[in-house]
C-alpha cells in the first residue's frame, strides 16, 4: 500500500519517507522517551504553530532533551507541506522529538536528540457529525501518572481509552483523574457550560491543550472568562453544553455521556467554533 507521506524531515533533511529511517536503539522506540506535537494545517499553514512548539520546548526542558537550536519551524513546516501536495488542504503536521540513542536508564544525555515532522491530509468530521455531536465513553481506569500533562510518546494509555470507547459505540472517551473527578478527552481537551459561564475541568494532571489556550484567550477578547473548576461525573450530565476541543478537529459538541443525552448548545458551539476561527486569522503570519 502506499503511504500518503511521501516525504518526512528526519533530523535537518528532507527525505523520501521510505528512505528515512530511525535506529532501533532510539528510545523514542523502546521506551516512548520522547514528546510529539499534533498541528493543523490549512493551505500550507501550520496554525498556532508557536505555542505548540512553546509545549514541546517545555516538555523537553522538564526531561533534559535539548531542544533544536537554530531551526526556521515555519519554514520548514511550509516546504514539507509543498513537497506532499497538501497546499490547498487541510493537513495534520506532527512534530516528534525523542531522547535519540543512549544506553542508560533515568534521563541520560544522548548524543544528540532525534527530530522528526511529517504531514498527513487530514479529513475533520462532517458537518453532520459537528451537528449532532458526539457519544462520549468514560474510560473505567483513572489515569495515576504526571505524565498527563505532558504529550509524550507513551500514548498507549489514550488509544486504549479510545478503544474502549469505540468499542462502546461511542467517539471519545472521557478520562478521569486520580481522584475520580473529569480530567479530559483521550485526545481532547473539555469545556463545558453551567449557570450560563464557561469552565474547563479543573484537573491536575490533564495535558495544557493548545486549543483550549487559544479558546481562552478568544473568548477573553469577548469579555467572558474561561474559569476551572472540579468536575464530578455527575455534572457532566448537568452540564449546558459539552465540547470537546483539540487542535486538528476543533470544537466538537458531546451529544452523549455513556449512553445518557447530554444537552446540546448550537449556538455556544458556534460561537466557540467562531473564536478559535477569529484567533487564526490573528495568528497568520507567524
Ligand atoms: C490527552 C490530550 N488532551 C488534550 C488534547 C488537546 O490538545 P491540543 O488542543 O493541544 O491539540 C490532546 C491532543 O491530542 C491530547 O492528546
Amino acid at each position: 500500500m502506499s503511504s500518503p507521506v511521501a516525504f518526512v524531515w528526519l533530523n535537518d533533511e528532507l527525505l523520501p519517507a521510505s528512505q528515512a529511517c530511525i535506529s532501533v536503539h532510539d528510545r523514542g522506540l523502546l521506551y516512548g522517551d520522547g514528546f510529539f506535537e499534533t498541528i493543523r494545517a490549512e493551505n500550507g499553514s501550520p496554525w498556532f504553530l508557536s505555542e505548540h512548539l512553546n509545549r514541546l520546548r517545555a516538555a523537553a526542558e522538564v526531561f533534559r532533551i535539548p531542544f533544536p537550536q537554530g531551526i526556521d519551524w515555519q519554514a520548514r513546516v511550509e516546504r514539507l507541506l509543498a513537497a506532499n501536495g497538501l497546499t490547498e488542504r487541510l493537513a495534520a503536521v506532527k512534530i516528534l522529538l525523542t531522547r535519540g540513542e543512549a544506553i542508560d536508564l533515568g534521563l541520560p544525555a544522548a548524543s544528540r536528540p532525534t527530530l522528526i515532522i511529517y504531514a498527513r491530509p487530514y479529513t475533520p468530521p462532517g458537518p453532520g457529525e459537528y451537528a449532532a455531536g458526539w457519544p462520549v465513553a468514560i474510560f473505567p481506569e483513572p489515569r495515576t501518572t504526571f505524565l498527563g500533562r505532558y504529550k509524550s510518546l507513551n500514548y498507549l494509555f489514550y488509544l486504549a481509552a479510545r478503544q474502549y470507547a469505540l468499542d462502546q459505540g461511542a467517539r471519545e472517551a472521557l478520562i478521569l483523574e486520580s481522584d475520580g473527578l473529569v480530567s479530559e478527552g483521550a485526545a481532547t481537551s473539555i469545556i463545558f457550560v453551567r449557570d450560563g459561564r464557561y469552565f474547563t475541568p479543573q484537573a491536575p494532571s490533564a495535558l495544557a491543550g493548545v486549543t483550549l489556550a487559544v479558546l481562552a484567550r478568544a473568548i477573553l477578547r469577548r469579555n467572558i472568562r474561561l474559569e476551572t473548576k472540579p468536575m464530578a461525573l455527575d455534572e457532566l450530565r448537568q452540564a449546558e453544553g459539552l465540547w470537546l476541543v483539540n487542535s486538528l478537529m476543533g470544537v466538537m459538541p458531546v451529544a452523549a455521556v455513556d449512553g445518557q443525552a447530554v444537552r446540546l448548545a448550537p449556538e455556544a458551539t458556534d460561537f466557540l467554533q467562531d473564536c478559535l476561527t477569529s484567533e487564526v486569522t490573528l495568528s497568520i503570519p507567524l
